[in-house]
């Protein structure tokens, strides 16, 4: 059996891939056989995510990338390209923030930190990549591709606290189905992977701590999600295996979606 979750000869971009999820991600998909580019704003960071590759018998490449800045993500596409030698295939949407507060003490500067990162840096990262990706290849078709948005199960419930992040999440899911309509025709796929809690630089200070005991208990699986819990779903939608799958949202969360009222 062909094996549908290779990514050989393709070239993936993941966005934050500096740390946190966004380095599995870019570990995932070298392991699975593609060129990654690394793409983040910490130079030193990237670095680290390309040594972590090689070393495993990957390829991988770094290039800077700020998705709130649209000449910057242009110019991040054209360095990749010219890098690999090859177009980018496949991107990870993944880059993002977020702000822990009550709502009434959220500033304008919050609000706009987490939609230009989560929302605005989401849209702009997969304009440019769809632009490429619907560009003729070869034979004069649309080249295609694949792009895989992170969203977040908290754009689909409601928690106190994150106000501007649950809502930068909802607008991700509903722009990677509009986004899948318009581009179906191009042979440009849309997906979004939607995990749920992940201890990660952004929240590990909430749950480590006394919240986190509380929040674990609302996961029916009773723990955190780890990094490589993800592979698997990022590996299905980054691949040729959900190749009849565009707008579609996939929850990796231990059950949290679906907990008890
Ligand atoms: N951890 C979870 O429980 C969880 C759950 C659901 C969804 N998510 C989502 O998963 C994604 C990754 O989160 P994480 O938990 O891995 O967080 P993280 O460890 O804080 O990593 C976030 C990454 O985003 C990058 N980033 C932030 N602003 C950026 C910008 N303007 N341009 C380019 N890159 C930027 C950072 O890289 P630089 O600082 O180097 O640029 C960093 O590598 C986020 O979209 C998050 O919302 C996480």
């Amino acid at each position: 059996m062909n094996d549908i979750f290779s990514l050989s000869g393709r070239h993936a971009l993941v966005t934050g891939a500096s740390g946190g999820l966004g380095r599995q991600f870019a570990r995932t998909l070298a392991a699975a056989g593609a060129l990654v580019t690394v793409a983040a704003r910490r130079a030193d960071r990237c670095a680290e995510t390309v040594t972590l590759i090689a070393a495993a018998g990957g390829r991988a490449q770094a290039v800077n990338l700020d998705v709130t800045d649209a000449a910057g993500v242009a110019a991040a596409f054209d360095a990749a390209t010219e890098m690999a030698g090859a177009p980018v295939d496949v991107v990870v949407n993944n880059a993002g923030v977020a702000v822990t507060k009550p709502a009434l003490k959220v500033t304008e500067d919050d609000w706009d930190w987490v939609m230009d990162t989560n929302l605005k840096g989401v849209w702009l990262v997969a304009q440019e990549a769809a632009r490429r990706m619907a560009a003729p290849g070869p034979d004069g078709a649309p080249r295609g591709g694949n792009i895989v948005n992170i969203a977040s199960i908290i754009a689909f419930r409601q928690g106190s606290r994150i106000a501007s992040y649950a809502i930068s999440k909802a607008g991700v899911v509903q722009l990677t189905k509009i986004l899948a309509l318009e581009l179906a025709d191009k042979g440009i796929r849309v997906n979004a992977l939607a995990p749920g809690y992940v201890i990660t630089d952004m929240n590990r200070d909430i749950l480590e701590g006394p919240a986190g005991q509380v929040i674990v208990q609302r996961i029916p699986q009773g723990r955190f999600g780890r990094p490589e819990d993800l592979d698997g779903p990022l590996l299905l939608l980054a691949s040729d295996a959900s190749s009849f799958m565009t707008g579609s949202v996939i929850a990796a969360d231990g059950g949290q979606l679906v907990n008890s009222l």
